[in-house]
């Protein structure tokens, strides 16, 4: 049976797209069944970062709204079998996401995870995905705003039934840390509230990637830690490392 996560922000920009990316393509290359789904109508990013923008002809509003089936908006990643991906709708336009449980439920069997990545903001995908998800991920920039919002963001999950909320802590630079607001690391884990699942490093590698839609390089520091946020998430207890 899959399991459901929801990746989240309050402040936008902070990452969500890149990592759902990078966790989907690590679960799938651990041998997890993986499915990622994009729910940010009309801002859809997930298609380039992941590689499956020339080959997706459906998207998840084509599925919500019946005109194609769920299997036939999946597009398999260039880089991994095990990774399926259903881009977000091109506009946001009439998006519908009341039927999106019946959507995930009915691939439960499928997949071993389906990870959705949703807009910032507690918006309509926002609450749909809490419906369908049991883990939810709040991703914050260390800095105050992206932290006071993604409290709020974390509180209203919870409100809405997800009881497992774990915190990445995207694009951390020790040089500009220093005028974050924060002491240290330990702050903006209290801040938001929520067990954390990493901290990744601000990278050219992912700032490069994310235009060409390329894979992170074997053995780079990047890698190891999106693949250590995955075992975490699959249960395995690795010590963080920054
Ligand atoms: N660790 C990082 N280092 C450098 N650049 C990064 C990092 N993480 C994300 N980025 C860049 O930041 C930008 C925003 O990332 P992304 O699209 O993943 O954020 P998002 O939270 O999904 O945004 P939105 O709220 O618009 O959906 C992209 O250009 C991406 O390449
Ligand atoms: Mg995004």
């Amino acid at each position: 049976m899959a399991t459901v996560i929801m990746i989240a922000s309050g402040k936008g920009g902070t990452g969500k797209s890149t990592v759902a990316t990078y966790v989907a393509t690590e679960l799938a290359q651990k041998n997890c069944r993986t499915l990622l789904i994009e729910l940010d109508a009309g801002l859809r990013s997930i298609d380039v970062i992941s590689g499956i923008d020339t080959s997706a002809v459906f998207d998840i509003g084509d599925v919500l709204q019946g005109r194609c089936d769920r299997y036939k908006a999946m597009s398999v990643s260039p880089y991994t079998d095990n990774l399926s991906v259903i881009a977000a709708p091109y506009n946001s336009y009439n998006t519908d996401f009341s039927n999106f449980k019946q959507v995930t439920d009915s691939l439960y069997d499928d997949f071993d995870y389906i990870i959705i990545d949703t807009a910032a903001g507690v918006g309509n995908a926002f609450y749909a995905a809490c419906k369908s998800a049991v883990m939810g991920v709040i991703v914050v920039t260390p800095d105050i705003i992206s932290v006071r919002d993604g409290r709020l963001v974390s509180d209203e999950m919870y409100r809405n039934g997800v009881n497992d909320i774990r915190l990445i802590i995207n694009k951390f630079a020790p040089d500009t840390f220093r005028y974050s607001g924060y002491d240290d690391l330990d702050a903006v884990i209290d801040g938001v509230c929520a067990q954390l699942l990493g901290v990744i490093p601000m990278s050219r590698q992912i700032a490069v990637n994310a235009i060409s839609g390329s894979q992170l390089t074997l053995g780079s520091q990047e890698k190891i830690i999106f693949s250590a946020i995955s075992e975490r998430i699959t249960g395995k207890e690795i010590q963080i490392i920054i």
